[in-house]
C-alpha cells in the first residue's frame, strides 16, 4: 500500500482567530516506550494518558503477540502485565508496525536481547526506511538478521541472541530510536553497555528505565553529546506512567495560533523535556508569544500549559546543533517561516530524508505549491517569508502524517485555501486533530 485504499482528501480555510484551551493527545515517543518497558517488566503497569494513534497501537499489538498481557482499562488508560526482561514468546505471525519506524526499531532491541526469532514488518512507508541503522549494533551484541537487500529493509527477520554481549557504541547519526533499540537489547546483556551520542536525542528510553528500576547513568560528551552506560540484568519491575501531551502534536495548534490573526490558546500538560522543544526555542527567536505556566514534573518528564496568542514573525537561522531537540517539527516551522518577514535558513537537516517519506524535499513540495520561494541547499532549507502565503494549492501528503497536519495549518492562514490528497495518515500519531482544530476554530471542508 502506498497511499489509503479511499483517500480522503480536505481543504483548509483562511478562518477568524483559534481560540480555547486543549489537551493534545499522549506523547508519542513516551506512550510507545510504557508499553514495551510494561512488557519487558516483572509485575503490573499502569499507564494514564496513552496515545491511542495507529502507530502506538501497532506496539501494543506487537507485545501482545511476544506474550505480554495488555489492555485498555479506561480513557486513555492502559494496564501492561510484562513477562520480565529475555521472557517473550516467539510470535506466530509477523510483527506489522504499520507506518511507525519507532515501534519498529525499538521492539527490534527488545527482541534482540530473546532467543526467539521475529518477522518484522510495515506499510509502504516503513518498507522504504533504513533499518542497516539498527541492525549494524543489535548483531554486534549477536543478534542474527535477514533483510532485504544491503539497506536492510523490511520485511526483514530477526533471530535474538541467546547470550547478549554488552557493547559501547558510538551512533553515527543523533537518533534516539538506534540509542534505545541498544539500550533495549543491552538489558538483557551481562554488564555495562554503552552508547554515546555526538549530539543528545531525545532521553525519554533513559528516563523511563530509571524510573522502571534499571541503574543508568547519562553524562556530558563533548560540547552537545551524552554517554549511556545502562548495567544488564537488572530487575525491572511494572510502575505507573502518566503519558504528557506531546509537544511534535501540540507544534501544529501552536504554529496555528501565531499566524492566524487575533489567535490566543491554551494547550494543557505538554512535555517541556528540553530535548523536545527546539521548536519553542526558535519560534521564540523569530518573536512568537509563547508562555509556559504551572510548570511541573513526572518520573523525570517536565511539562506546562503552553499559551500561545498571534504575533508577528521574523526569519531566523536555525543552528545544525539544534536538529535533534525538533526533528520532526521542521515541516511545521516551515509554514511558520513562510508567514514570517525574511529568510529562515535550516541547517543541518540530513535526518528528514529518512522519516515516514523525504521531508525535506517534500516541505519544499508544500511551499512551492503553495507560492513560497524555497530553497534545499545541500542539507539546509532556505523559506524566503513575505509576511503572507498566497495559498492556493494542492499537497501530496506522502504517507506522512506531519505533512497533512502542516499543510492543513498553512491554509488557516493562506489567502487562498490550501488542500492535501488525504487525511488518513493523522490517525497515527493525532487522530482528533481534525476535531480539536475545528473546537479552537479552524475552518476544514
Ligand atoms: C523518536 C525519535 C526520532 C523521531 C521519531 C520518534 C523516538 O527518530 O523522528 O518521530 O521516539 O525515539 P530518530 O531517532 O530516528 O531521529
Amino acid at each position: 500500500m502506498t497511499h489509503s485504499a479511499q483517500p480522503s482528501p480536505l481543504e483548509a480555510h483562511a478562518c477568524g482567530p483559534l481560540t480555547g484551551k486543549v489537551r493534545v493527545p499522549g506523547d508519542k515517543s513516551i506512550s510507545h516506550r510504557a508499553l514495551i518497558l510494561g512488557a519487558l517488566s516483572v509485575g503490573k503497569t499502569c499507564i494514564s494518558g496513552l496515545l491511542e494513534g495507529e502507530d502506538v497501537l501497532n506496539t501494543a499489538k506487537s507485545m501482545r503477540a511476544l506474550g505480554a498481557q495488555i489492555d485498555p482499562t479506561g480513557d486513555f488508560a492502559w494496564e501492561v502485565h510484562g513477562v520480565g526482561i529475555g521472557g517473550f514468546a516467539e510470535p506466530q505471525k509477523p510483527l506489522d508496525f504499520g507506518n511507525s519506524g519507532t515501534g519498529c526499531r525499538l521492539v527490534m532491541g527488545a527482541v534482540a536481547g530473546c532467543p526467539i526469532t521475529a518477522v518484522f514488518d510495515g506499510d509502504a512507508s516503513l518498507r522504504s526506511r533504513p533499518m542497516r541503522r539498527v541492525l549494524d549494533p543489535l548483531e554486534l551484541m549477536g543478534a542474527r538478521t535477514q533483510a532485504s537487500g544491503e539497506a536492510g529493509r523490511l520485511p526483514l527477520t530477526l533471530s535474538g541472541a541467546r547470550y547478549p554481549v554488552p557493547i559501547t557504541y558510538r551512533t553515527p547519526v543523533a537518533s534516539a530510536q538506534i540509542k534505545s533499540a541498544v539500550l533495549l537489547a543491552g538489558l538483557a546483556a551481562p554488564g555495562i553497555t554503552t552508547v554515546i551520542e555526538q549530539d543528545a536525542s531525545r532521553d525519554h528510553t533513559e528516563l523511563m528505565l530509571k524510573h522502571f528500576g534499571a541503574d543508568i547513568v547519562s553524562t556530558k560528551e563533548g560540547p552537545h553529546g551524552r554517554r549511556i552506560e545502562l548495567t544488564g540484568e537488572p530487575e525491572l519491575h511494572g510502575a505507573d506512567v502518566v503519558v504528557p501531551a506531546d509537544p511534535s502534536s501540540a507544534a501544529f495548534p501552536i504554529v496555528a495560533g501565531l499566524i492566524v490573526e487575533g489567535s490566543n490558546i491554551v494547550l494543557s500538560d505538554v512535555m517541556t523535556n528540553p530535548l523536545r522543544t527546539g521548536l519553542f526555542t526558535t519560534l521564540r527567536d523569530m518573536g512568537g508569544s509563547i508562555e509556559e505556566l504551572e510548570a511541573r514534573s513526572d518520573a523525570g518528564e517536565p511539562m506546562a500549559q503552553i499559551r500561545v496568542r498571534a504575533s508577528k514573525l521574523r526569519g531566523v537561522e536555525v543552528p545544525p546543533e539544534r536538529a535533534p531537540s525538533m526533528i520532526d517539527e521542521y515541516l511545521v516551522l516551515a509554514v511558520a517561516a513562510s508567514f514570517a518577514e525574511g529568510t529562515t535558513i535550516m541547517r543541518g537537516l540530513h535526518e528528514l530524508r529518512v522519516k515516514e517519506s523525504d521531508r525535506l524535499a517534500a516541505t519544499a513540495a508544500m511551499l512551492r505549491v503553495n507560492g513560497v520561494k524555497v530553497e534545499i541547499a545541500g542539507d539546509d532549507l532556505i523559506v524566503e517569508g513575505k509576511g503572507h502565503v498566497p495559498g492556493g494549492g494542492f499537497v501530496a501528503t506522502h504517507m506522512d502524517h506531519r505533512i497533512a497536519m502542516s499543510a492543513l495549518v498553512m491554509g488557516l492562514a493562506s489567502d487562498k485555501p490550501v488542500k492535501i490528497d488525504d487525511t488518513a495518515f493523522i490517525a497515527t500519531s493525532f487522530p482528533d486533530f481534525i476535531s480539536m482544530m475545528r473546537s479552537l476554530g479552524a475552518e476544514f471542508s
